[in-house]
């Protein structure tokens, strides 16, 4: 990268020093910036296209800007491009290369735009590309949970509320759960899209351009749903980029849940998954350890994503209209949010079908801790007892079985009829674990026919969402 100081090419007319040298670096973006290079040439592009359609430019004109553009955009995927400090931002970047390639034409190119509709432009396309790179991962993981839960359909494991036992429940029904919320985290991501998915050049500065432009035209162009419809606002809304900030801030707390379950499920106390060791580290010191560093930083990522989006909003906060040099500060957050959910949601797509439950640990677990007394108090209502008399059997019946060390289907017939003599040898079926969650047979219940017609369902919308794709 140069890093000359010098009056800027494209601005410096009216300046009469040089911008001082740690200015220059202070004030540029191009080292984040260009990240954005190929929506910044499409989005020329477009533009070219456009001016030539209205005549603002001639057809020879627009071809040469397409054909310098196209070759610069080779060259920065060549790696050929020498980005320059001097030159700000990437835009600036493009735009003198285009000029030093083609000469006077490259000039014409910023007719009727400014670098502010430009980078709000390019933010948008940038950020739509994304967010359909980001859906098809979040997609992509829940198909795996999917799969392991139609798997994992009739796998009993303690269900719990305060983190103590509490009822059983499958594992296919816990995947679920998960499912669901990676649910509504697409249609947010979705519904957000909307909202990026609009075209704000042709606002120009500020107030628009004197030029005839078609902003319908550039809009249809590049695959946006239409032009905004106030120039002030276009050039400094940014609120697609908090709540793709705040989209994102669900995921990664969706995410950071179900690492924290994972953290705890591969402990030596729960034990109820293998992570396959590609997925973890060692310790330097104690050679024993296996450490499940990926949902652990998964769930520590989680953290830096809110961060971002309270950087957005706090950005944002006070910002008179139209454009201030503030939101050139949106760029390292909204990318960072990019990155660190793209890697997140890609680690988790891996992880998740390789994750391999100890059946025989997660059943053991559930049949400790009482948890089918919820079962047996229902038991007794069924049998004409109130349910509030039935919860006071059923919580003496406990105690009982903690003083002797038994679960409630350990005990005897003659055992359990001391707290109520309703009770008889149909009992034992309630209190086993696999009755207990097949009797919860309802739409949204943990019955392991309930699991496999929710990843119907699952499956179904998956494939209609592809379809519509
Ligand atoms: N690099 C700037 C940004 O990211 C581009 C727009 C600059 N506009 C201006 N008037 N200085 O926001």
């Amino acid at each position: 990268m140069s890093e000359k100081a010098s009056t800027n090419q494209q601005w410096g007319g009216r300046f009469s020093e040089p911008t001082d040298a740690f200015v220059a670096r202070f004030t540029a973006s191009v080292d984040f910036d260009q990240r954005m290079y190929r929506q910044d040439i499409q989005g020329s592009i477009a533009h070219a296209t456009m001016l030539a359609k209205v005549g603002v430019l001639t057809d020879d004109e627009r071809d040469q800007i397409i054909q310098g553009l196209t070759e610069i955009r080779d060259e920065i995927e060549q790696g050929q491009f020498e980005w320059s400090v001097a030159l700000e931002d990437v835009h600036m970047n493009i735009e003198a290369r285009l000029t030093q390639k083609i000469g006077i034409t490259g000039k014409k190119l910023h007719t009727g735009r400014s670098r502010n509709d430009q980078v709000a432009t390019d933010i948008r396309l940038y950020l739509r590309d994304e967010v359909d790179h980001i859906s098809a991962e979040l997609t992509r993981l829940q198909q795996g949970l999917l799969d392991l839960a139609e798997r994992e359909a009739d796998t009993i494991m303690p269900g719990f509320t305060h983190l103590q036992t509490a009822q059983p429940v499958t594992f296919g029904h816990h995947l679920m759960a998960w499912f669901e919320m990676l649910v509504r985290d697409y249609e947010r991501l979705q519904d957000c899209r909307k909202r990026i998915n609009i075209l704000p050049l042709g606002a120009a500065a500020l107030a628009g351009t004197t030029y005839p432009i078609d902003r319908h035209l550039t809009a249809e162009l590049l695959g946006f749903d239409r032009p905004t419809e106030n120039s002030l606002d276009s050039v400094s809304d940014r609120d697609f980029a908090i709540e793709f900030s705040a989209a994102a801030s669900l995921i990664m707390m969706h995410l950071s849940r179900m690492s924290e379950e994972l953290v705890l499920w591969t402990s030596a106390q729960f034990n109820f998954i293998n992570l396959p060791d590609r997925f973890c580290t060692g310790s330097s010191i104690m050679p024993q350890k296996k450490n499940p560093d990926v949902p652990e930083l998964v769930r520590g990522k989680s953290g830096r994503v809110f961060g971002h989006l309270f950087s957005l909003l706090t950005l944002m906060k006070s910002q008179p209209l139209a454009y201030n040099k503030d939101n050139q500060e949106d760029k390292e957050p909204i990318f960072d949010v990019v990155d660190t959910l793209q890697g997140s949601l890609r680690a988790f797509a891996d992880m998740i079908p390789a994750l391999q439950p100890r059946k025989e640990v997660m059943r053991e677990a559930a049949l400790r801790g009482f948890s089918t007394a919820t079962d047996l108090a229902d038991y007794l209502v069924r049998k004409g007892i109130p349910f509030r008399d039935s919860h006071e059997i059923v919580g003496k019946s406990v105690g009982y079985g903690v003083q002797t060390g038994k679960d409630l289907g350990e005990m005897t017939l003659e055992e359990l009829q001391q707290f109520s003599d309703v009770i008889t040898e149909d009992v034992f079926e309630v209190l086993t674990l696999e009755g207990s969650v097949r009797a919860r047979n309802h739409i949204g219940g943990t019955a392991p026919d309930q699991v496999r017609a929710a990843v119907q369902r699952g499956r179904a919308a998956l494939a209609q969402l592809a379809a519509q794709r």
